[in-house]
């Protein structure tokens, strides 16, 4: 069996037992790469925009809460983008199978936080808006340590806490609704690729 396969399904009995899963290397090194040049334009053509939170007319940018700067994937992707987006299908029709969440659709965005940038305590599931149903988090960073800071911080049940270094080619996922999180500074640049598969909002009675 492919090893890409196989994270797959650890994923998968991840998700089933704990809610939430953490995989390293997978996302391949060569891809990790030309994202990382992606990202790099994106900076140089002006096109990283300062991150806001909520939605609609909720959204505006707090920068007490998070202060990062992000580009959204749109609708002409390069290949290396498109690599990506296809792998992430293969893990979409996977939960599909084994969790009948109906996810359909999936919002992909770059995320750049300069040394000591930080995203606070948060729950990725708008308030009014239960679409997003699974958060997708890639990192990009080539030789993280430890003591470079930045970690993801996940709060599992009874305050227990995890950390994640957001190491190159690293690849998280939980349930949207039931994990807060938070992005602690860093002392260097930190990027990643953070995306969520939503569900079709349900129609009114
Ligand atoms: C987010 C987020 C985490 C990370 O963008 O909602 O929590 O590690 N990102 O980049
Ligand atoms: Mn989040």
């Amino acid at each position: 069996m492919q090893q890409s396969q196989k994270m797959l399904e650890k994923i998968i009995a991840e998700l089933q037992q704990q809610g939430w899963s953490v995989q390293k290397n997978f996302i391949p090194a060569d891809l990790v790469k030309q994202l990382n040049e992606t990202l790099q334009s994106l900076r140089q053509q002006g096109k990283l925009q300062q991150a806001g939170i909520g939605r609609r007319a909720d959204y505006h940018i707090e920068q007490s809460i998070r202060s990062d700067q992000i580009s959204w994937f749109e609708d002409e992707l390069n290949p290396a983008q498109r690599q990506y987006m296809e792998q992430m299908e293969q893990l979409k029709q996977a939960v599909n199978q084994h969790f009948f969440l109906g996810l359909f659709e999936l919002e992909v965005h770059f995320a750049l936080y300069a040394p000591s940038a930080y995203y606070k305590r948060h729950l990725d599931q708008h308030r009014d808006q239960d679409t997003r149903q699974l958060t997708i988090i890639t990192y990009l960073n080539e030789n993280w340590l430890a003591e470079d800071g930045g970690a993801l911080q996940l709060y599992l049940p009874g305050e227990q806490t995890i950390k994640v270094l957001p190491e190159a080619g690293t690849f998280v996922c939980f349930f949207s609704a039931e994990y807060e999180h938070e992005v602690l500074p860093a002392k260097r640049e930190r990027a990643s690729l953070t995306g969520w598969f939503r569900k079709r909002p349900e129609l009114p009675l």
